[in-house]
């Protein structure tokens, strides 16, 4: 069999062909997910390839994501493929972090490293070649910036027109400094992310542009890799958690399904536990697991947070997280604009700094442990979705004590780093950092 778009909700799962420019169910508008035969190879020999591949100067192989490409067949030749060698991001043991968030050991799973600074570049270069395969000309967006950064830096480099829809005034600059620099058609709109999406899913199809936001399954797969790397990296062993920020869910709706197939395949033996980290004012799939009844997602109509990655209050891919969530014995957890951001200094000091909605990991993970839903002695990979000069405006605020919370509080700066300035004076220098 062929790869095939089937519909996610489990009462309908129709199948379509792969080719289908198709966001939604055409039969009950439920989400739409990419489904396969497994492999020929046997676990075993899937790992040595994958393996032998980090030695090849081939680009395909270079990428930590094609690398993978048994595990993401849905292209029939890889002729339409673009790679900025994305993935093969780091693994990073951080001892203060670990201190800070209760836990013996941490490590961070750095997807800032990425070719455009986040992990958004893992998904784009298999969305790109799928629009490649398709013949599309134009690909957009709606992003808090990230998105759209990675998607300009894609659609150029394989000569797509890229065209990106922003909420005006709501993305730090480092990341809409990317989209203009990588020649994307840039418009603010002055709406909310949620809004915007509604807006451009209509404009998509009346304009014939293909839509590369999270709901586009082919991005789900490419950031399905990225628990791939993250486990080959580890030698096939399973963590007890995997600690990732939501905000639309694609991120984890796409953990999910990469875990629960490398299980099926016999990849690894058992599932880790997905731990889904919000900001407290953005935090409608908190809302959703603390109710009784899961059918429909308590939205949030103006959602509030510095970490504007994260700042959505009607994610799209909800029934897919909830479904991931559930089948790992997950959690979802919530923290506030004062833990993100004394967390993410943490990180800073580290050494390895992230951008704000990546720091929510650590803020949950110093919440669960507190709670007892994490052990201390657990094995815990956090997961770091941008690079810590997406958003330096927020650096600098922080650490001089300037940074403000959405309803006006002061952000107290815990772990601030204020620069100092001196005169012109070698004695006085000299006395100043003698001090
Ligand atoms: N972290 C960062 C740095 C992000 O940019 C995003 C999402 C997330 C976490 C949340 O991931 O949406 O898969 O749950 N950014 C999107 C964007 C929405 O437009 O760049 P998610």
């Amino acid at each position: 069999m062929p790869a095939e778009l089937v519909c996610f909700e489990e009462k309908c799962r129709a199948r379509f062909p792969i080719t289908e420019v198709i966001y939604n169910c055409p039969r009950c508008g439920g989400l739409l997910e990419a489904g396969y035969e497994p492999p020929e190879q046997s676990a075993l020999m899937l790992k040595r390839i994958w393996r032998e591949r980090r030695t090849s100067n081939a680009p395909l192989d270079q990428s930590g994501v094609w690398r993978y490409r048994e595990f993401i067949p849905f292209l029939p030749s890889y002729n339409c493929v673009v790679t900025l060698r994305e993935g093969n991001t780091p693994m990073l043991e951080a001892r203060q972090a670990a201190q800070y968030g209760g836990l013996d050991k941490l490590v961070f799973k750095h997807q800032g490293f990425n070719p455009t600074g986040s992990f958004k570049d893992n998904g784009m270069t298999c969305g790109t070649a799928q629009a490649l395969r398709l013949g599309m000309t134009r690909v957009a967006c709606v992003s808090t910036g990230n998105t759209s950064a990675s998607m300009a830096a894609y659609a150029s480099a394989a000569g797509l027109q890229p065209i990106i829809f922003i909420p005006h005034g709501n993305i730090s600059y480092g990341k809409l400094a990317q989209a203009l620099e990588y020649g994307a058609r840039t418009l603010q709109v002055e709406a909310n992310f949620d809004q915007i999406l509604a807006l451009v899913r209509q404009l998509a199809e009346r304009l014939g542009i293909y839509l590369l936001n999270s709901i586009n399954p082919f991005r789900i797969e490419g950031q399905k890799t990225i628990m791939t790397e993250m486990l080959d990296q580890r030698d096939w062993r399973v963590p007890d958690w995997v600690v990732l920020p939501g905000g639309n869910l694609g991120n984890t709706s796409a953990f999910g399904k990469a875990l629960r197939e490398m299980k099926e395949l016999g990849l690894i033996d058992r599932l880790p536990r997905l731990a889904v980290i919000q900001a407290e004012g953005a935090a409608p799939f908190y809302k959703l697991m603390q109710q009784k009844r899961r059918s429909k997602l308590p939205t949030v109509q103006h959602p509030q947070t510095l970490a504007t990655a994260i700042k959505i209050g009607d994610p799209v891919s909800w029934p897919k997280a909830l479904h991931e969530v559930t089948a790992s014995g997950g959690i979802v957890e919530k923290v506030s604009e004062q833990e993100i951001a004394d967390a993410k200094a943490v990180i800073g000091r580290c050494g390895i700094g992230c951008e704000p909605a990546s720091a929510a990991t650590l803020a949950g993970i110093r919440k669960l442990t507190q709670a007892g839903v994490i052990d201390s002695g657990a094995d815990v990979v956090a997961v770091l979705t941008g690079n810590v000069l997406k958003d330096p405006d927020y650096i600098y605020r922080y650490h001089t004590g300037a940074l403000e919370a959405p309803d006006g509080s002061r952000i107290r700066s815990n772990f601030g780093n204020a620069p100092t300035v001196v005169p012109n004076d070698a004695n006085e220098i000299a006395r100043v950092i003698g001090s």
